[in-house]
């Protein structure tokens, strides 16, 4: 496949410090990276952080493992870390086959610190927040992101507040937000609800906001694709044809787009070896696979959002505006799936011994849907994203899995039970 992928400018404009600066994607406008506090450019639009010397993989080389690994590619030397990153790039032999890819590897990001890939982008974004001198961290959550938050905070001695939809959100990601000291208020809303109102906060200066609207947040998530690239070619000797993952504001898709686009800049990856952004979400929460498919320049707000991949219960994809483009300039595509056959694609992961919360279960759901499609060619080698751990959402586990059976307090009634002799 030959693509052309939009690489940011390089030439360093005279508000960068140290060779980062931010920039307005739609506008290229320029901005110092932490003389002020900036979420979007003057027209709210997204911004991204630019770098003056994009990074190549030797520069990537003796610097241990983890989100920090990359260095080189982030905007500090070392952040908030408790550490994170470098997880298992798991093989599933048995899904391979079944789906029937020529490879099939499961990056379980769960297997981070908080059991979410959001703790890569809150170690660079609680660094930044130390930067500014901020000390209320704020979030809109389905709930992962709260729990990241709450920790990453506690790590930096910072105050944090969270919002969340009001009985949308799974027991174990509340459970860490609360025991991490967040301040947690429930609100009547959806996720969106609670975003535009944590945005009207950081409007007025009350807290700092680590959505992924935050640019710098996207700059730890973009660590994700240079491990996959990294170990992917260590075990093959070459990259992955595409890379799966479940999309609620399409953070992680912008940022896997981002680290592919910087190592297309610096020369270290050429355009044809860019792995095809696959997205995938829910049935009743897909305004992003709506956009794809009519070739919308934006996704539309759905206001009814429904699916039991609760971490993807979101209506209005904040970073549409970079995510639609990575996924069209990487040959990608996005797919929704229903609740069915997420929970199905949950109990497949489990009996590889992969435990997914629903929402990152929806990769695999998705994979397996453009593989009966014909949209994924046999002789693939594919990368299924999993975002959180099966312990965030107990009781969608429960649900999927089989169910305890009492017994009395009595050896020969256990083996009546299981049918021994
Ligand atoms: N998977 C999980 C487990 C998530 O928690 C999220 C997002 C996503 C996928 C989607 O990632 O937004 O980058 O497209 N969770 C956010 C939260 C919204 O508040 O925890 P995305």
């Amino acid at each position: 496949m030959s693509l052309e992928l939009t690489a940011p400018t390089p030439d360093a404009p005279e508000v960068a410090e140290d060779g980062v600066w931010l920039a307005d994607i739609e506008t290229g406008e320029t901005y110092a990276p932490f003389d002020e506090i900036r979420y979007t450019g003057e027209d709210g639009n997204l911004l991204e952080v630019r770098y003056a010397d994009p990074p190549t993989f030797e520069d990537f080389q003796g610097q241990g493992r983890g989100v920090w690994r990359y260095r080189a590619a982030l905007p500090f030397e070392e952040g908030v870390s408790l550490p994170e990153g470098d997880t298992p790039l798991h093989e599933a032999p048995r899904l391979r086959e079944e789906i029937g890819v020529e490879t099939l590897r499961v990056k379980h990001e769960g297997m981070n610190p908080t059991g979410s890939f959001k703790d890569r982008g809150m170690t660079v974004g609680v660094r930044v927040a130390k930067e500014l001198g901020v000390d209320r961290l704020a979030c809109a959550s389905t709930g992962n992101t709260s729990a990241a938050l709450a920790a990453y905070g506690a790590r930096g001695g910072m105050e944090t507040l969270v919002l969340l939809p009001s009985g949308k959100v799974a027991a174990g990601k509340i459970a860490q937000a609360a025991l991490h000291d967040a301040r947690i208020l429930e609100v009547d809303g959806n996720f969106d609800a609670c975003l535009d109102i944590v945005q009207d906060l950081a409007k007025l200066g009350e807290v700092y906001l680590l959505n992924s609207l935050n640019p710098f947040r996207l700059e730890g998530q973009k660590t994700i694709g240079l491990e996959i690239l990294e170990e992917f070619r260590d075990d093959y000797g070459r990259f992955p044809d595409r890379i799966v993952l479940p999309v609620g504001n399409a953070g992680n898709t912008s940022a896997l787009y981002k680290a592919f686009r910087e190592l297309v800049q610096s020369g270290a990856l050429d355009p044809s070896e860019v792995p095809m952004l696959t997205g995938v979400q829910a049935e009743g929460a897909a305004p992003m696979v709506e956009a794809i498919e009519n070739g919308w320049e934006d996704t539309k707000r759905w206001d009814h959002v429904e699916t039991r991949a609760t971490a993807i219960r979101i209506g209005n994809p904040v970073n549409a505006p970079k995510a639609l483009p990575g996924i069209r300039q990487t040959g990608g595509t996005a797919v929704a799936v229903s609740d069915d056959a997420i929970t199905e694609a949950q109990r497949d992961l489990a009996r590889e011994g992969i435990g997914v919360e629903p929402a990152s279960a929806a990769s695999v759901a998705g994979l397996k849907k453009l593989r009966d499609k014909g949209v994924v060619d046999a002789d693939e080698d594919v990368v299924c994203l999993t975002t959180g751990h099966l312990l965030k959402d107990p009781d969608a586990a429960f649900e999927a899995g089989g169910k305890p059976e009492p017994v009395a307090n009595d050896t020969q009634a256990v083996l009546d039970l299981i049918g021994a002799n």
